[in-house]
Formats: structure tokens, C-alpha cells, sequence
């Protein structure tokens, strides 16, 4: 399955493959991307219930249905308009609107548990030590094992999580080109926060299932990541069926170097987009300031045009009232009634002038 993306173009259509990338989000982000990876699952395991932790548009649930799953439980608290119709078009689909793990222990053991959720140490560490005290054979996937939620907690907002469960957040999120989070970066714009600081105990999705899997004895445990689309985990018991076949199966993709390669320079990609944009819209708001300025800054030329059109003409009535004061022969009398009101304004001119000094 490649997301309807043939690979190579034919004489007549060369564009053909590439064409499809046009109707693709920039970022791919979804498990529904997974499907091969899916079909080595249930090529090897009989799975009828499935749990799907983290459901979002609902492009992945009906790949579980397709590949013979029976039923489905979605969980999402925040389902979309989108989401329910999506689901309500499969009536092996059902939508549970709770809070992961709390909902885990009100829901039918499952085959395959699929994790992608809260992105947090506090929440994946209870969902994974959940599964593994209660379905101890179960198939369990992750997204977002890797780079930037590995060792960084992320938080759905508004959290439920108080206290030693969330570090300090920020609404600024990571980038590949520096540490620290930026505004600049992968922010939520509300939907979520990120902790502030990366690694050290108790932070992010990796280290959550590091732990979960080290106090169950980690010998027992295989778990490996395709290094693809934020880091697919799988996690399963080394005694479980099909454990060894799925791990198998997948070691094309999780041995894979180049993956990892591709995926890093995709990431790095996308996060130099959303530099260049915050930069754009900086430089705009930027262009926009300048703007008023410039535009205030004509208002006040043409003023002081207007109040030196009526200087030029206070002087030019100023000097035709000299000369005729300094030629009292010529043809016409000196209005001096005008000639007076001349020197009356000249005067209040200076008197305002030098106030205004
Ligand atoms: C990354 S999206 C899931 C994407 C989806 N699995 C896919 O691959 O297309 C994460 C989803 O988890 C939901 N979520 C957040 N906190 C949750 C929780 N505690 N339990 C279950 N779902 C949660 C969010 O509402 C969001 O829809």
C-alpha cells in the first residue's frame, strides 16, 4: 500500500507518481501510512479486538477492520465532527470518548493495542504498564518513539495531568536546528504544549516504554522501531504468538538506515518550513509597521508644506507693506490698515514660532 503513489511514471505520464504528493499534507504524520507494517501484524497474529488509543481523523481505524479485526474500540476525549461520521460509517467501529489509561480497564482485552495518544512519560508509562499486567500477549504499537517526542513530554490541553506527571510546559515547540524550543518550531497553537526541557527521568514517550518494559524484566520483551513517520514502535512478549515472525517480518524497515536518514532530512525539511514561514510573517508584520510609519510620517510633510505655503505668503505681504512703506511716492496710497494687519500676523508668527522652540 503506498497511499496510491506508483513509483515510477510512465512515457506518456511521467508526473503520474509525483502528482500524488500534491494532494499529501506536508507533513504526513498518520499511522494510516503504516498499512504494510499492519499486514505483517496480522499476517502473523490472529487479531480480532483492537484498541486505538488516540484516533484523531479516523483515517487508521478501518485498516484494523480491512486486515480481519472484528471490532474496534476508538478512543479519543476529543472526537471531531469528522471522526464520528468517519466512524459511523463502520459498525465495527466504536467510539469511546474517555480519557486513556483510565478507559483501558472498562474496555475488552484486546489483541492489539494501538498507542498514539498523550504524548507523555505519565500517560504512555500507565498505558504500557496497564497492558502489560492484563494483556500480557497482546500485540502493542506506538507512533512518536522518536525524535521530538522520545525524551520530550508533549501535552493535550487542557491536561489532566497536575503535579509530578508534567514538567514545565511551553507553548513554543521544537525544531531540528536548535535544542531548545522555539516559536518558530512544531508549536500546537493550543492543542497542546511541549515540556520545556528534553531528556533526564520522566520525560517522553521512549523513555515512558523503556521503563514500563524494564520493571516488567526487559529480557522477556521485544521492542523495536521502524524509524519512519515519527518512530513506529512495537512492543511484544518474546513468548507471545507470531512474536518472532512479526519482528521478522518488520526487520526490513527497522534495521533500515536509510529509513532513518530519509526520515531525519524530512523532519529537518519541514521544520526549516516552518522557520521560513514564522520568518515571513515576521518580515510582513515588519513591512506593516513601516508602512504606518512612512504613512504618518507623510501626513506630517504635508503639514509643514501648509504651514510654509502660509509663511511664503505672510512674508510676501510683509515685504510688499516695506516697499510700499519705504516708497510713500508711488501711484497708489499705502493701505496702511493692511499693512498694519501684515505686521500683526508677522509678529504672532515669530511669538508662535519661538514657542514652539
Ligand atoms: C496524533 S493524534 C492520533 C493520530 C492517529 N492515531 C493517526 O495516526 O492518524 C493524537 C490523538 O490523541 C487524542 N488524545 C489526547 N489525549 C488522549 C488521551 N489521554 N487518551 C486518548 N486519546 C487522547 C487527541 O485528541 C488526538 O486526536
Amino acid at each position: 500500500m503506498n497511499h496510491g503513489v506508483d513509483v515510477i511514471g510512465s512515457r506518456e505520464d511521467p508526473h503520474a507518481p509525483i502528482r500524488v504528493a500534491r494532494g499529501l499534507p506536508l507533513m504526513l504524520h498518520s499511522l494510516s501510512l503504516l498499512r504494510e507494517q499492519f499486514e505483517i501484524v496480522f499476517a502473523h497474529r490472529k487479531i480480532k479486538k483492537v484498541v486505538e488509543v488516540g484516533v484523531e481523523s479516523g483515517q487508521v481505524s478501518s485498516i484494523y477492520t480491512d486486515l480481519g479485526a472484528d471490532e474496534v474500540y476508538c478512543v479519543d476525549p476529543y472526537p471531531s465532527d469528522e471522526l464520528r461520521s468517519t466512524l459511523a460509517k463502520n459498525p465495527r467501529l466504536h467510539l469511546v470518548e474517555s480519557l486513556s489509561p483510565a478507559v483501558l480497564a472498562e474496555l475488552p482485552v484486546a489483541d492489539l493495542y494501538v498507542i498514539d495518544g498523550d504524548h507523555n512519560y505519565a500517560v504512555v508509562n500507565a498505558e504500557v504498564a496497564w497492558i502489560i499486567a492484563n494483556a500480557p500477549n497482546a500485540v502493542v504499537v506506538f507512533n512518536d518513539v522518536l525524535w521530538p517526542c522520545a525524551r520530550r513530554d508533549m501535552y493535550y490541553e487542557p491536561s489532566p495531568l497536575t503535579g509530578a506527571d508534567r514538567h514545565e510546559s511551553s507553548a513554543d515547540g521544537p525544531t531540528v536546528f536548535h535544542d531548545e524550543l522555539t516559536p518558530a518550531g512544531l508549536v500546537g497553537l493550543g492543542a497542546f504544549t511541549w515540556s520545556v526541557e528534553a531528556g533526564g527521568e520522566r520525560n517522553g514517550v521512549l523513555t515512558a516504554v523503556e521503563d514500563a518494559v524494564a520493571a516488567a524484566g526487559a529480557d522477556d520483551w521485544y521492542f523495536e522501531i521502524v524509524p519512519a513517520v515519527f518512530g513506529f514502535g512495537i512492543l511484544m512478549r518474546k513468548t507471545a504468538p507470531g512474536a518472532e515472525k512479526i519482528m521478522a517480518g518488520l526487520r526490513p524497515y527497522t534495521s533500515s538506515k536509510l529509513i532513518a536518514t530519509l526520515e531525519a532530512n524530512r523532519i529537518a525539511l519541514y521544520t526549516r518550513v516552518l522557520q521560513m514561514q514564522y520568518e515571513a510573517v515576521a518580515h510582513a508584520n515588519d513591512t506593516d509597521r513601516l508602512a504606518e510609519t512612512v504613512s504618518a510620517q507623510r501626513h506630517e510633510i504635508e503639514q509643514m508644506h501648509a504651514e510654509l505655503a502660509r509663511t511664503l505668503q505672510e512674508a510676501a505681504e510683509l515685504r510688499r507693506t516695506v516697499d510700499e512703506l519705504r516708497h510713500p511716492h508711488s501711484a497708489e496710497p499705502p493701505d496702511l490698515l493692511s499693512a498694519a494687519r501684515n505686521l500683526k500676523r508677522a509678529a504672532e508668527h515669530f511669538v508662535r514660532k519661538a514657542r514652539h522652540h
